[in-house]
Order: C-alpha cells, then structure tokens, then sequence
C-alpha cells in the first residue's frame, strides 16, 4: 500500500511497536498501513461520522485487517477508553482550531499519550501554542508537498521527552521553530505562500476605512514584517 506524501509523512511519525489511535481516520489508510508495515501493535481508529468510518471499514476488509484495527463511532478523544492504553495519537487533516479543540476536551485521555502525530490543515501556530500551554514539546516538524500545497506535520511529545520546550509566546509559534532552525527545503515557499495570502487580506482591509479595517490593516503588517524577517533569514541560511 503506497501512501500521498501528506500521509506518508503523518505515518513516518509513529514509532514502531506502538498502540496507535487515528482520531477522525476517514478512509482508514493510516491505520491499514501501520498494521501492513508492521509498525503499530494495535490501532484504534475513530471518526464523529458513520459514512467516513463505514469507507474505512472497506479499505480494512480489503486487507483483512479486521481483526487488528478497531473501528470507533464518536466525537474525538470521546471515542478512546482508559483502558486502551493509546501510546501515539494521530489527528490529521483537519483544521487546527478542531484539532486542539478536540485535545483540549480530552486531557484526561491524553494520560497515556506519548506521541502525538498533528497534521493542522490551517491554524498550525494555534496547534503549537495548545502545545506550549498544555505541556507538550515540539519531537519534530514536517514539511510536504502535494501540487501546490504544503501541509505541516507536528510531532509532539511529554515536555520531559522532548526535543524541543515550546515557549508560548514565541512568535515562531506560527511558523515552526523546529521547521525554521532546520531551514527546511520548503520553509521558503511557504512563507512566500503566507506573504500572498496576508497582501491579499491586505487589499481587502484597505477598502474600508472603518476603524476595524485599518487596525486590521497593523496588524497584517507586523505579520507579513515577521514573515519577511523569516524569510530573509531562512533564505541566508541557504545561500
Ligand atoms: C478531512 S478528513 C481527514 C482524514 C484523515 N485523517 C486524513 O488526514 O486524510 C477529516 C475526518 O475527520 C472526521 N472528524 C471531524 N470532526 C471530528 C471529531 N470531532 N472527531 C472525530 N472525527 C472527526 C470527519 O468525519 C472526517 O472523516
């Protein structure tokens, strides 16, 4: 079974041996090739949505691997019970303000966790900061590339366990300090890809002339200011 690179890089980040929970798994991939590859002992596999879990159900017949993955109905962590003894928690694809809502409301569930695999869609520096405030270090950063998108993938550990203690103020949350130290190969790129999206809020905040609007407009300029920073630093680097 072959992976997209976007889930190829979220299984990359699971350690062999391990009791997995993929939290909101959809198709059911991650799961089917964790167990294929041998890299997890276990894994259970939730969604909050019976017609995503029934296309997982399918790709788990097709490899016979009923017997090996648990399937689960419920709303994020919701779905994991104590004795489960989950050991790496993925939640991948989904926005970062779902994805730390959903940790949020299962702290308890989180006793056990050791890795957690994150693959924010949006909000990455929301994810990173649940991290900082919730105790959890950065293990590792990931970058992918799929057509024209990047997509972000967070490791994260027990702080004492870690390789990296996030601080939750530092303004590299938003762009990933494990990302920005090791000048990964399309940190610029991305950055490039932020720049664009923030002039385009910046033409927007400009048509009006509300008081809103151009605090708007500061705040859109101390953001692309940094990222600029940023990228003239990772782009130095690189030289
Ligand atoms: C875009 S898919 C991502 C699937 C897969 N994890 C991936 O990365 O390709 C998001 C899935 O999360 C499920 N989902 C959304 N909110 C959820 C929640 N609160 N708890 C569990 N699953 C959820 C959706 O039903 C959907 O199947």
């Amino acid at each position: 079974m072959k992976l997209t690179p976007r889930l190829q890089a979220v299984a990359a980040l699971v350690p062999e041996g391990t009791v997995v929970a993929d939290i909101g798994t959809d198709h059911g991939y991650i799961p089917v090739y964790l167990m294929v590859n041998r890299i997890a002992r276990r894994v259970i596999a939730t969604d909050a949505n019976s017609f995503p879990l029934q296309s997982a159900r399918e790709t788990i017949n097709l490899f016979n691997l009923a017997d090996r993955i648990t399937l689960r109905l419920g709303d994020g962590l919701s779905a994991l019970a104590p004795d489960d003894e989950v050991d790496v928690l993925i939640v991948a694809g989904m926005g970062g303000n779902l994805i730390t809502r959903i940790l949020g409301q299962g702290l308890h569930q989180l006793e056990t966790v050791r890795n957690l695999v994150l693959q924010p869609m949006s909000q990455a520096g929301e994810v990173r900061r649940w991290l900082a405030v919730n105790r959890w270090g950065l293990i590792s950063e990931d970058l992918v590339q799929e057509g024209d998108r990047i997509y972000e993938v967070i490791g994260a550990g027990p702080e004492s366990q870690s390789t990296f203690n996030l601080d939750s103020q530092d303004p590299l949350l938003e762009v990933g300090p494990l990302l920005v130290s090791c000048c990964h190969p399309l940190l610029p790129d991305l950055l490039q890809q932020r720049l664009a999206t923030l002039a385009r809020a910046a033409a927007g905040a400009q048509q009006s002339d509300s008081r809103q609007a151009q605090q708007r407009q500061v705040l859109l300029q101390q953001r692309t200011e940094f990222l600029e920073e940023v990228l003239q630093w990772v782009l130095k680097q690189r030289e």
